[in-house]
């Protein structure tokens, strides 16, 4: 896998609203072809429809002809054969945390195959697990660990959902030493936009499983994916170095020290972003470096040193070691299991800028940068500007 420099930016905006567009008939056609099959739906004049149309990110309001809860593979056929046969568009939602409501079809007049009820996991013999795409990442990574020790590579917020997370990516700070989400994959089972239900892997379907890492929503709907597991670090070091806040030019020779650190002596063991925000007062940045290190102290020491070397002393330090389930929850700030913890919402745009590995930023495109940060950036409405050695996937 590459590495990238992926800069995130996340600004607040407020919200829009669109009117819902499918014809009568054609949302009548489709309940009683969705009852036919005996598919629990939820429909615009049901009392949970606002609830269960409701995007994460608030800033989209969307109007689905209907909502889905198919409790098994053929019923995920049924359903978008059901859709199709009216020219009605289908979209599968996992873990609805999509940034621009894709899950929700990013249109009106969508049918939302919510896949929650597909939850099942099963760990193999061979240290595989079998994972229905209804499943969210905190779940997993609980039920990896709890029956074995294992672990898999994958974002930090525990709610996001297996099917889109993989569906596009999937980088967490795991991802520099094990891969992102989708290299973890070893076959899949795809429902297609006919109906139809194949299996897809290197040795079948091949086109289609090469499609579906990267472009699911594209391709069809996968229920479930076969994947491969790793046992799980026993040391997991989170560290920050933190400057609460520094004059733009620092905050942008502190930038360049990461850049090149990441880019010559980062090993593939430490996960690391730079996150940066206003610190209140024009040209004045808040700038933390932080991330995780897998493995022992003193290793981490060895592995952190040329960073320190180069930047100034950091206003705030905290290296803290955790176990393997207690550094994921530190990460997403969050417990892991999402069956009790509501889902959260937010608003806000988000934007990703990706840097080659073979072309990173230039010195003069660093300073440019902080200094419309320093400037433009501190005097904005803008919440956060983050600068992440990660990817946030969408399709
Ligand atoms: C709070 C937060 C933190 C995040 N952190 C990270 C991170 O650390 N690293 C990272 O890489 N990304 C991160 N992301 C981005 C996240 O990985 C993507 O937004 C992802 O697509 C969400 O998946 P979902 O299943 O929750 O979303 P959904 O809205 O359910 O789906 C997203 C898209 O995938 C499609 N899809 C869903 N399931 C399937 C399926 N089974 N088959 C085919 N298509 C499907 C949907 O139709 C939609 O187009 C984060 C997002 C949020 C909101
Ligand atoms: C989450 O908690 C519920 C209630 O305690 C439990 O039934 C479920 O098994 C837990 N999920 C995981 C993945 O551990
Ligand atoms: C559905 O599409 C696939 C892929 O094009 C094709 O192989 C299959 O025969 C189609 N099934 C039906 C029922 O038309």
């Amino acid at each position: 896998m590459k590495q990238s420099l992926i800069l995130t930016i996340l600004v607040t905006l407020t919200s829009f609203q669109r009117a819902s567009a499918i014809p009568f008939q054609v949302r009548a056609d489709l309940d009683s072809c969705l009852n036919s099959a005996g598919l629990t739906s939820i429909y615009p004049s049901s009392s949970g429809y606002a609830s269960a149309a409701q995007a994460y990110n608030l800033r989209f309001q969307y109007s689905p002809a209907a909502l889905v809860y198919p409790t098994s593979e053929n019923a995920v056929a049924a359903a978008v054969k059901c859709a199709g046969s009216l020219n009605v568009p289908v979209s599968a939602r996992s873990g609805g945390h999509s940034y621009a409501a894709y899950g929700l079809g990013g249109q009106d007049g969508a049918l939302v195959v919510d896949l929650s009820k597909l939850k099942a996991i099963t760990i193999n013999s061979d240290q595989t697990a079998t994972i229905q795409t209804g499943n969210r990442l905190g779940d997993v990574a609980l039920t990896l660990y709890n029956n074995g020790g294992r672990a898999m590579p994958h974002g930090t917020s525990p709610e996001v959902g297996v099917g889109g997370h993989l569906g596009c990516g999937g980088f967490g700070l795991d991802s520099r030493m094990w891969g992102l989400f989708l290299d973890q994959a070893l076959s899949a089972r795809v429902v297609l936009s006919n109906g139809t239900i194949v299996a897809a892997s290197p040795s079948e379907n091949s086109d289609l499983f090469w499609a579906i890492r990267g472009a699911a929503p594209s391709f069809g709907i996968v229920t479930e994916y076969k994947f491969k597991t790793y046992p799980a670090p026993s040391s997991n070091i989170i560290f920050s170095y933190s400057y609460w806040s520094t004059p733009q030019a620092t905050a942008s020779s502190i930038f360049s020290a990461f850049q090149t650190f990441a880019q010559t002596s980062a090993p593939p063991t430490l996960g690391i972003q730079a996150i940066l925000a206003s610190a209140g007062a024009p040209g004045q940045l808040y700038v933390s470096l932080t991330g995780v290190f897998y493995g022992t102290k003193s290793d981490f020491n060895n592995a952190i040193n040329p960073l320190l070397t180069k930047i100034p002393k950091p206003q705030g330090t905290s290296v803290v070691t955790y176990g393997w389930l207690d550094s994921l929850v530190q990460l997403g700030g969050q417990s892991l299991n999402t069956s009790t913890t509501p889902d959260g919402t937010d608003t806000f745009f988000a934007k990703s800028l990706m840097v080659p590995q073979e072309a990173p930023m230039t010195s003069a495109a660093i300073q440019s940068f902080f200094n419309y940060l320093g400037n433009q950036g501190t005097s904005s409405d803008t919440v956060s500007l983050t600068t992440l050695y990660s990817m946030h996937c969408e399709p």
